[in-house]
């Protein structure tokens, strides 16, 4: 089966995904040539949580492609407030707008919403499970600034456990030959289980280091991320882990000249702003690449006829998911939709296993 969805860049094919790379590069090299180039599209950007560079990115991309936004960004001021599900908010916006983009603090709600749009839905964020755009932010920076999206020594240092930017992250950078991984938390936030098995099934190398210092001495790049406070149970256990791995000046010293840093930002005080001027320190232009890869994904789902996107073979399965952060326990008619992964049936909303 195929679709017009981008939820999981996992769906995707390496092919695909340098189509969208070289699309992000030459609407970067003439950006003039697609001002007109979505005159008439409404994109509505969902934010059922707070956001800055991504929502704001999707508008400005949408806006530079001749196209007009609708939305909001704090859902009491829809009819969310009012108890309505999200079936049928995503029912009725997708007869407004010819493509949505969702953010929404619970797993698996980008997958859900797409089983009830009738226009592209694009996944912004679904709790602490995946973030693809930033990942395509991610990509476009390394492939502009490294000129190749393979062999490379990658470091990711924080919260790796809720960072939902580091899973997208490495779930596509496994796809690209001869990466290899460095994974920089605390034991608590490591990554979850799924992600070392898709590592494993790609035959990616990778260590786990609990030493941003000793770490950092030969990545390539270093993917720093800010401690997710909001996904914690409890203020104590993140006070626990807040400010454990601060990149600072001392620790740069001990890189190569040619590692890159990027970060999706917010920044918290994971890199201490003095780093801010250092010629490795992409953080902030990484930020503008993401807008013309989010042009890319735009034109290239309104536009391109032989840009689809696979699904994968999915069953009904007996059991509800029972993990408690996913869509299926907060949205009571969704289907028990399931897929197979290594003889284990697995939540198709929010990919963790239904026992
Ligand atoms: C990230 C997110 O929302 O997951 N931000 C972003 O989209 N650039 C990272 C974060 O919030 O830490």
């Amino acid at each position: 089966m195929t679709n017009k969805n981008l939820i999981d860049l996992e769906a995707m094919g390496v092919e695909q995904i340098d189509k969208i790379v070289r699309k992000a590069r030459k609407i970067m090299q003439s950006p003039a040539d697609y001002r007109h180039a979505c005159d008439g599209k409404i994109l509505a950007t969902l934010f059922y949580e707070p956001s800055t560079r991504t929502q704001m990115s999707f508008q400005t991309a949408m806006l530079k492609l001749g196209g007009r936004t609708i939305g909001f960004d704090n859902p009491m001021n829809s009819s969310v407030s009012k108890g309505e599900s999200l079936k049928d908010t995503i029912s009725v916006i997708s007869g407004y707008a010819d493509i949505i983009a969702i953010r929404h603090p619970v797993e698996g709600t980008a997958m859900a919403a797409s089983l009830y749009s009738s226009v592209p839905l694009i996944n912004c964020g679904d709790g602490g499970h995946l973030h693809p755009t930033q990942t395509l932010t991610d990509i476009v920076t390394l492939s502009c600034e490294k000129g190749r999206l393979d062999h490379m020594k990658i470091g990711v240092c924080g919260d790796l456990l809720n960072g939902r930017t580091v899973h997208s992250l490495i779930k596509t950078l496994a796809k690209y030959e001869g990466n290899s991984f460095v994974l920089i938390s605390t034991k608590e936030l490591s990554v979850p289980l799924y992600i070392i098995d898709i590592l494993e099934k790609n035959g990616c190398t990778y260590e786990i280091s609990h030493s941003l210092s000793d770490a950092i001495v030969d990545l390539d790049m270093l993917y720093m991320t800010r401690i997710q406070r909001e996904r914690f149970k409890s203020p104590e256990e993140y006070e626990a882990q807040k400010n454990v791995f601060v990149l600072d000046r001392e620790k740069l010293d001990r890189a190569r000249d040619d590692m890159i840093i990027l970060h999706p930002l917010p920044r918290v005080n994971e890199i201490t702003v003095d780093i801010d001027d250092d010629p490795r320190a992409l953080y902030f232009k990484q930020a503008q690449y993401g807008m013309f890869g989010r042009m890319a994904l735009i034109l290239l789902l309104l536009q391109d006829e032989d840009f689809i996107i696979s699904s994968r073979e999915t069953e009904l399965s007996v059991h509800r998911c029972n993990n408690p952060k996913c869509v299926t326990q907060s949205e009571a008619y969704l289907p028990n939709l399931s897929y197979k992964k290594l003889g284990m049936q697995m939540c198709d909303f929010c990919d963790k296993r239904i026992d």
